[in-house]
């Protein structure tokens, strides 16, 4: 156990951050003995993937648990030659991006759409990562996790993990589960998803079967790398609220009022709205409060111009909210963990 780690180059928003204990978990077995020894201490704890989706306080007391399982293993065997899928099994350490790129070294295409999200294995199902028209959930069989509430390790099947947009049985209850493993299952017949707008005017013109999983691979880094400033260069976790989900009904209300709001069909009876344009007609891109503010290239997103802290980007957050909800009527849901 280390004493007063600095976890500043752990949070991609780039706060200064000192936890009070830090314990890297490289292998699953040492998860429940961390565990008995922070109750024994009466500490409180949390895990800690790359930081990529959270917001992390000054000072973080109890034991931080930063997950480091390591490994990309291919279960198939030969006999399975029949399966329709490939099945993959990566520690909750492995760096999201890294594995996509494994996965088109060794052939293995599916979750190019998803190149260049910021993060580990292990916290891709919490959000059920998503983008360019494609969410992790549809790529997961099982998801190995110690259950902290019965001291056990179980296995979750794609059904138990509750998917849903930016949610799951895991952000339901941060403290229930502590994620091991993720089985992916990729398909083995491959078909590109070139339908989201972005993706769309990038290969206008182009016919579908000539795409490749490296084409779609590059063109998403492309777009990501337009639009989405770099953590390593601006600090930031992406978009900082969820697209909100309304029905069909108040969709129209709205149109009434602006007609260029931007609104994507959800199912049959609702529509998810682009917070982004909603954070953009308040005036907001751009905006500054101390050290933190609303990007001037995308308003979906936060940025942390150094010096600043959890709770200046709050209050921002705070205001983002408070201005949406008296223009449109809106109330913005927050999409990284708070901790
Ligand atoms: N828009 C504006 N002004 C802005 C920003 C966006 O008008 O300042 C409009 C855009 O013109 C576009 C629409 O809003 O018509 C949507 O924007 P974009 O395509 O950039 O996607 P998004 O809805 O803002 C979502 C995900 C992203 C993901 C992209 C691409 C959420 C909360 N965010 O963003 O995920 O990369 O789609 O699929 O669902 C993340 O979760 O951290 C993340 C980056």
């Amino acid at each position: 156990m280390t004493p007063m780690a600095d976890l500043t180059a752990r949070n991609t928003l780039g706060f200064t951050v000192t936890a009070n204990h830090a314990v890297s978990i490289g292998h699953p077995d040492e998860i429940a003995p961390a565990l008995t020894q922070a109750k024994a201490s009466n500490e409180t704890w949390r895990v800690l993937g790359g930081g990529s989706n959270a917001v992390l306080p000054n000072q973080l007391d109890g034991l931080t648990m930063l997950m480091d399982i390591q490994g990309i293993a291919i279960l198939n065997s030969d006999s399975d030659s029949d399966s329709i899928s490939t099945q993959i099994e990566v520690g909750a350490g492995v760096n999201w991006h890294e594995l996509v790129q494994w996965t088109l070294q060794n052939d293995l295409p599916g979750l190019e759409n998803l190149a260049l999200i910021p993060g580990t294995v292990g916290a891709a199902p919490i959000q059920n990562i998503g983008a360019y028209g494609v969410e992790i959930k549809s790529f997961i069989q099982e998801v190995q996790a110690y259950d902290t509430k019965n001291e056990k390790w179980v296995s979750l099947n794609n059904q138990d993990c509750a998917f849903s947009y930016r949610h799951s049985v895991f952000k339901n209850d941060l403290s229930r589960y502590i994620i091991s493993k993720v089985i992916f299952a990729l398909p083995k017949q491959w078909t590109p998803r070139i339908g989201y707008a972005d993706l769309q005017q990038y290969f206008a013109g182009q016919a579908t079967d000539t795409m490749t999983p490296d084409a779609i691979f590059s063109a998403v880094c492309a777009i990501r790398q337009r639009k989405l400033p770099d953590p390593r260069l601006l600090g930031n976790v992406g978009s900082f609220f969820q697209n909100p989900i309304i029905s069909n009904e108040s969709l129209k209300k709205l149109q009434q009022q602006y007609p260029q709001i931007v609104a994507y069909r959800e199912g049959a009876d609702q529509h998810k709205l682009a917070a982004g344009w909603l954070i953009d007609a308040c005036g907001l891109k751009g905006y500054r409060h101390q050290h933190v503010g609303v990007h001037d290239q995308h308003a979906l997103v936060l940025v942390h111009y150094g010096g600043g802290d959890a709770r200046e980007l709050l209050e921002l957050a705070n205001l983002i909210q408070a201005k949406v909800f008296e223009r449109f009527g809106i109330q913005l849901q927050i999409e990284p963990i708070i901790f």
